[in-house]
């Protein structure tokens, strides 16, 4: 289905939870989150049946997101009915991967195609102090687990912040020479619970390209970010530049909040509910979401902060 502008929309990300194992500075609140009553949660058959709707509307590609989705016990489950839903022919998955060992072979039986995996920096202190406790041994383990599984594709996603990790792009940006992934810079996204970054945190992409001037482009894949590589590089470092030069203009996806909230932007507080509607409402409601798209986000940098209303973790990216 098309938007009010034109824009085809295939693309459903859906956050399944709010709730993370650990606490990004730039996505959460130190304390965490208070959890939500099971009756304002979307139920797992509401969500497949909403994947249903979507597709019969036009989705292609489903992202499972969170807050973490593999704190969920049943993240394998949802994973392979939406795989198994007519139309939809891409389940990827965005997890910060930590709990990845166990999960990674049976989400690829479960036709999750490919992984995103968040990976700020190669120091175990930085690790711990950006995630406010996490475990870089356990994020790594992660991702040699989705190594080993056989996703289509593992993708690394690093948050680029001044005067935390512009210091380690190099090293990051290597990483595409090691294994056979591709690592992403994406620029700092100013939410509600970033407050504590100042402007010297918001870099723009080309700092990345500044550090890596032996990369050259290469062929897009269909996302969001600019693609590059390194002489001799297995995967592409990827460009995401939501701050310095928005891609609202091509915009494909929707959002579903893991309270049965549709969120047709990013950065829109617009919402509408899916929750405890039947087939014909709930595809009413998509339609509606769809076509009221936004055109764009808005101004956005350190002192236009997202007019989401909520965290990332509460939108899942
Ligand atoms: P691919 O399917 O591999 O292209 O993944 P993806 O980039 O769509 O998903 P991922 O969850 O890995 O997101 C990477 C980053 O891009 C996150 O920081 C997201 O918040 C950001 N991002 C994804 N979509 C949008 C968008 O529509 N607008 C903005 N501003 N940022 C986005
Ligand atoms: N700015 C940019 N990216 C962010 N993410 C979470 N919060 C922000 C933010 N404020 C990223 C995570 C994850 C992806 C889904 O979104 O690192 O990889
Ligand atoms: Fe958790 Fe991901 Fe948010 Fe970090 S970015 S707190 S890993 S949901």
């Amino acid at each position: 289905m098309i938007d009010q502008y034109n824009r085809e929309i295939t693309y459903l990300r859906i956050s399944i939870t709010e709730l993370c194992n650990l606490r990004c500075r730039y996505c959460m609140p130190a304390d965490g989150v208070c959890k939500k009553r099971h009756e304002e949660m979307l139920t797992e058959d509401e969500l497949v049946r909403a994947v249903e709707t979507a597709a019969m509307l036009g989705i292609t590609k489903v992202r499972i997101t969170g807050g973490e989705p593999l704190v969920k016990k049943n993240a394998v489950s949802i994973c392979r009915r939406i795989a198994a839903v007519p139309g939809i022919r891409e389940v990827c998955l965005t997890t910060n991967g930590t709990l990845l060992p166990p999960l990674a072979v049976p989400l690829r039986e479960a036709g999750v195609r490919r992984v995103n995996i968040s990976l700020d920096t190669l120091d175990e202190r930085k690790y711990a102090d950006i995630t406010r406790g996490g475990s870089l041994k356990d994020a790594w383990s992660g991702i040699e687990a989705a190594l080993a599984a056989g996703f289509d594709r593992v993708k690394l996603n690093t948050v680029l912040i001044g005067g935390f990790n512009d210091d380690e792009i190099v090293p990051l940006a290597e990483l595409t020479k090691k294994y056979p992934l591709d690592v992403r810079f994406i620029e700092l996204m100013p939410m509600c619970d970033s407050r504590e970054f100042d402007e010297s945190a918001f870099i723009p992409y080309t700092r990345v390209l500044e550090a890596l001037p032996e990369a050259v482009p290469a062929a897009a894949d269909g996302g969001v970010a600019r693609l590059y590589r390194l002489p001799g590089a297995q995967g592409n470092v990827g460009l995401i530049s939501p701050v310095s030069d928005h891609f609202c203009a091509g915009c494909n996806r929707i959002r579903l909040t893991a309270d049965g909230k549709l969120k047709p932007c990013l950065h829109s507080c617009e919402e509408y509910s899916l929750k405890g509607l039947d087939d014909a409402g709930m595809k009413a409601r998509l339609e509606q979401a769809i076509w009221n798209k936004p055109l764009w986000h808005g101004e956005l940098d350190a002192s236009h902060r997202s007019r989401a209303g909520r965290n990332m973790n509460q939108i899942g990216g």
